[in-house]
């Protein structure tokens, strides 16, 4: 069966946030927000730090499911929390995503290089897989932190005039951390506004 991640937003090369859920020997699922990386065609990328349930369940398991959803609710309980049991499917995957898909590992690899500010002790590895199964519930699109960012510094840009020195600061803070993550994970349109605010801002004279 050929796989189509376009069908649920994905773009090869760009990094979308998913929760992925797993399962142990003991079939105790589990479930936490992971990054996906569509890698193109039926492959995708996950870099994943070691102590975590997650990678313990895809290392002994060798798969897992990625489920797309816009829910906070999930994401939230998820990252504090254990989901209940009777939040997952049979098939692992969560009841109320919007659409899933199954994988299954190719590789797994000690991560070497890494562009954020997490400390280099902070092991990590990269897991190549392969998607097996695309299952859509509902119309939708997988999450991508880009625009979201974008949003935030155009109204910081216009506040900017608005506010005093140390407010002005912090926001050049927030802008450069907003272009990092898009640089890293945006789509070409939002690196393009990221450039057109960065210029505003060297026109109101500061060096973002
Ligand atoms: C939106 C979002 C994306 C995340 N992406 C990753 C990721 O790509 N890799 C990772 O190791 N942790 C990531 N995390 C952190 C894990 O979800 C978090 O450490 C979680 O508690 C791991 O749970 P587990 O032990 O049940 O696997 C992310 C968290 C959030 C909120």
């Amino acid at each position: 069966m050929e796989i189509d991640l376009a069908l649920i937003g994905m773009e090869k090369g760009r990094q979308y946030e998913t929760i992925i859920t797993t399962n142990d020997c003991e079939n105790v699922k589990n479930a936490a927000p992971i990054g996906v990386l569509y890698a193109g065609e039926d492959k995708i990328l996950n870099r994943i730090f070691k102590g975590s349930h997650t990678l313990n369940n895809i290392i002994s398991q060798g798969e897992f499911v990625v489920n797309i959803t816009h829910n906070p609710k999930l994401f939230t309980s998820s990252t504090i929390g254990n989901l209940p049991q009777d939040y997952f499917s049979e098939d692992n995957s969560l009841k109320c995503a919007d659409a899933y898909f199954k994988c299954e590992v190719i590789s797994l690899k000690e991560a070497v290089t890494q562009s954020d500010p997490i400390r280099k002790t902070n092991a990590a590895m990269i897991i190549k897989s392969k998607v097996t199964h695309l299952i859509i519930k509902k119309p939708t699109k997988a999450i991508n932190r880009g625009f979201s960012y974008v949003i935030d510094s155009l109204i910081n840009l216009t506040r900017f005039d608005k506010v005093g020195e140390d407010k002005k600061e912090e926001y050049l803070k927030r802008f450069k951390e907003a272009n990092r993550v898009v640089t890293k994970v945006g789509y070409t349109e939002d690196m393009k506004a990221m450039s057109e605010i960065k210029k505003e801002l060297i026109k109101k004279g500061y060096e973002p």
